[in-house]
């Protein structure tokens, strides 16, 4: 399938299997029984569920559906399926100790098999899998951040709660506009908006970690369009918001603003009114406070194409890059991602990870809402089952591009493609605004 020695895939798929564990266990130090079975939002598992989980699906798939083995465990089937419980119903679990050794029994089976497995045939699978766990985990880090926010209360975790300091940095960056360097008790005033030339790109992927929703790779056109070198920083949001944006229908679209009457909210979910958060993205909207943001400014979100296209495409050289900054991979210099920070960035922390158009801060910090709904791509074949994309085509989800501080690496590329519901904030998600280009 791929042409790549079958030794050094097994080799590759060994070391990010065991990456993305370390990074799992890593979640879970510290975390006491109570925190491991709550459930901190009705439409989230605990996080103790999700570790049980990713166990159970890396058992299916590799050691049942494919080396042909019985379940590790099987008393935990009822309990770790995707779709046996309701959420509700998966406070009732194991220790983390006891998961723990759920986990370590079938990844033991799991190495065993893999040094005999036909790789070349699996790898798709194999990828899946450790994406899979990655992605899991991602949910993991942010509903315990929900959790530590209900405990402290939303106002124990600011240090400076007036204003008027806000105000104050803000005006100390125009004094010093001009200067080039990153600064970030200077709040970022201005999102410099880049030119993107009319022309086609390649959409979506065939690598072997592409998963279903990504294939098959396709030649896409846009005209020409504008996008913005930073997403929506807290400082820009604040003016939405101190303009009464949530108190004022003109911004909303219908949809919006009979979800905002329904959610009755007036700032982001992980807000902050420290000051020093100012140039990070804004992070904890939903789609609708993303749309009425845009309206509320004159712009619009970029569509999934025009995203990817001012990720991937280099139009100098009509190449494309796998990641912004080119073919490295994702590493602590380039972007926030893996827990590596455990909060967002200031957006124009990391110049090496600009894309070739100049769009900064594209992968990792937080997820990017796009105007578009989840679809298929041409010559879509839902792999590893119908569940895992498919059925979320529905004209209701969006797609979310770029990934965030909670972002494995392995599930860190430009054409990935994440989905939720637009009235959905409790994900790591901001958003970088579009326009149309005039001459
Ligand atoms: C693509 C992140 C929305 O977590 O619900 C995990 C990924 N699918 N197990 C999710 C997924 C099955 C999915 N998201
Ligand atoms: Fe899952």
């Amino acid at each position: 399938m791929i042409s790549k020695s079958i030794q050094s895939c097994r080799e590759a798929i060994y070391r990010d299997l065991q990456q993305c564990r370390r990074g799992t266990f890593k979640l879970f130090t510290d975390i006491d029984y109570d925190t491991f079975c709550r459930q901190a939002h009705p439409d989230f598992s605990p996080v103790g569920w999700h570790l049980g989980h990713i166990a159970y699906t890396e058992d299916l798939w590799l050691l049942q559906r494919c080396a042909g083995l019985k379940p590790v465990f099987p008393q935990y089937h009822q309990l770790f399926a995707a779709d046996i419980l309701p959420k509700k119903q998966r406070v009732f679990l194991p220790t983390l100790p006891e998961v723990e050794l759920y986990l370590d029994a079938v990844r033991k089976k799991v190495l065993d098999y893999l040094e005999v497995a036909p790789i070349n045939e699996q790898e798709r699978l194999w990828r899946f899998i450790i994406q899979h766990e990655s992605q899991h985990c991602e949910t993991v880090a942010f509903v315990l951040q929900m959790q530590r926010k209900k405990e402290e209360g939303s106002s124990a975790t600011d240090l400076v709660t007036d204003l008027t300091d806000f105000r104050d940095v803000r005006d100390r960056r125009k004094k010093k506009e001009g200067r080039l360097i990153a600064d970030y008790q200077l709040p970022i005033t201005d999102s410099p908006a880049i030119e993107i030339p009319a022309g086609e790109f390649y959409m979506g992927s065939d690598a072997a970690e592409a998963l279903d929703n990504e294939r098959s790779r396709h030649l896409c056109y846009l005209e020409a369009y504008l996008i913005d070198r930073y997403p929506v920083t807290c400082c820009q949001y604040r003016d939405f918001m101190e303009s009464g944006g949530y108190q004022n229908p003109d911004w909303w679209s219908a949809d919006g603003w009979k979800w905002l009457q329904g959610e009755a909210v007036s700032q982001p979910l992980y807000w902050s009114e420290n000051p020093a958060f100012s140039n990070h993205p804004v992070c904890g909207v939903s789609w609708y406070e993303a749309e009425a943001y845009c309206n509320f400014i004159g712009k619009r979100l970029p569509s999934e194409a025009e995203w990817e296209k001012a990720a991937t495409w280099d139009a100098t050289n009509q190449t494309y890059r796998i990641y912004p900054w080119g073919e490295e991979q994702p590493n602590g210099s380039l972007c926030n991602h893996g827990n590596n920070i455990a909060n967002t960035s200031p957006v124009d922390a990391f110049p090496k990870g600009a894309s070739a158009a100049g769009c900064w801060d594209m992968l990792g910090n937080v997820w990017e809402w796009t105007a578009s709904t989840f679809d298929a791509y041409p010559g879509f074949e839902s792999s590893p089952y119908r569940g895992y994309s498919q059925v979320y085509f529905d004209g209701e989800h969006r797609v979310l591009k770029g990934g965030s501080w909670a972002t494995f690496p392995q599930a860190l590329r430009s054409s990935f493609r994440n989905w939720y519901y637009p009235g959905v904030r409790q994900i790591v998600a901001g958003f970088r605004c579009a326009k149309e280009f005039a001459r």
